[in-house]
C-alpha cells in the first residue's frame, strides 16, 4: 500500500464477497491507532462509494452516517458521507434511518416507495441500507447506503455491512 488513497482501488474483477471483505478489511487497518469517528467515518465513506461504484459497478448515490446528535438525544445528525447534499436531522423511530436507530435492527430496503415514513432525501433513490452501529449497547449512529436501482442490496450486503458496523462501533471513541 504505497499511498492512502490505494484503499480506494476496489477491482471488479474480484467477487462481491472478497470487495466487502475488502471494506471491513481496510477499515480496520485505516482505523488502527485512530479513534476519531469523524476521521473514521470519512474514510469509510469514501471506501463504501468506491466498492460499489466500482468495484461491484452498482448505482449507489449515497454512502454514509448519521450519529447521535450530541445536542438533542431524540434524533440524529448528519455525519461524515460521500454524494449529495441530504437531510440535516432525522427523529429517532422516523424513516429508514430513526427505525433502524429505534429498533436496533438493519433495515434492507427494496422499494423505498413501499417504506412507510421513508424519508426522501434524494427522490432519484430507489433502494436502500441502514445498518445501526452500536457501542456498549446503545446506538450511537447508523450507516445508510442508497442506490439508484430497485433490490440494490441483498442479505450478503447485510452480513458485511454489519461486521463492518460492529467494526465501528468498537474502534471509535463516542463521548462526543
Ligand atoms: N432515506 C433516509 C434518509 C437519509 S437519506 O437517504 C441520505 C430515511 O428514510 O431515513
Amino acid at each position: 500500500m504505497g499511498h492512502h488513497a490505494d484503499y480506494s482501488e476496489f477491482s471488479a474483477q474480484h467477487d462481491k464477497k472478497e470487495l466487502l471483505q475488502q471494506v471491513v478489511d481496510s477499515y480496520k487497518n485505516l482505523s488502527e491507532g485512530q479513534t476519531n469517528w469523524v476521521c473514521n467515518l470519512a474514510n469509510c465513506s469514501s471506501l463504501l462509494w468506491h466498492c460499489y461504484n466500482e468495484g461491484l459497478s452498482k448505482r449507489v448515490n449515497w454512502a454514509g452516517f448519521y450519529v447521535l446528535d450530541p445536542e438533542s438525544q431524540d434524533q440524529l445528525i448528519l455525519g461524515p458521507f460521500m454524494g449529495k447534499v441530504a437531510c440535516q436531522t432525522i427523529k429517532i423511530g422516523r424513516g429508514v434511518c430513526g427505525t433502524a436507530a429505534s429498533t436496533q435492527k438493519t433495515q434492507l430496503v427494496e422499494d423505498v416507495e413501499k417504506f412507510p415514513g421513508h424519508i426522501a432525501c434524494d427522490g432519484e433513490t430507489k433502494s436502500e441500507i441502514v445498518v445501526p452501529i452500536v457501542a456498549e449497547g446503545r446506538v450511537v449512529g447508523v450507516l445508510d447506503i442508497d442506490c439508484l436501482e430497485l433490490n440494490g442490496f441483498d442479505k450478503d450486503d447485510q452480513n458485511y455491512l454489519e461486521s463492518l458496523c460492529q467494526a465501528i462501533g468498537e474502534t471509535c471513541s463516542w463521548k462526543n
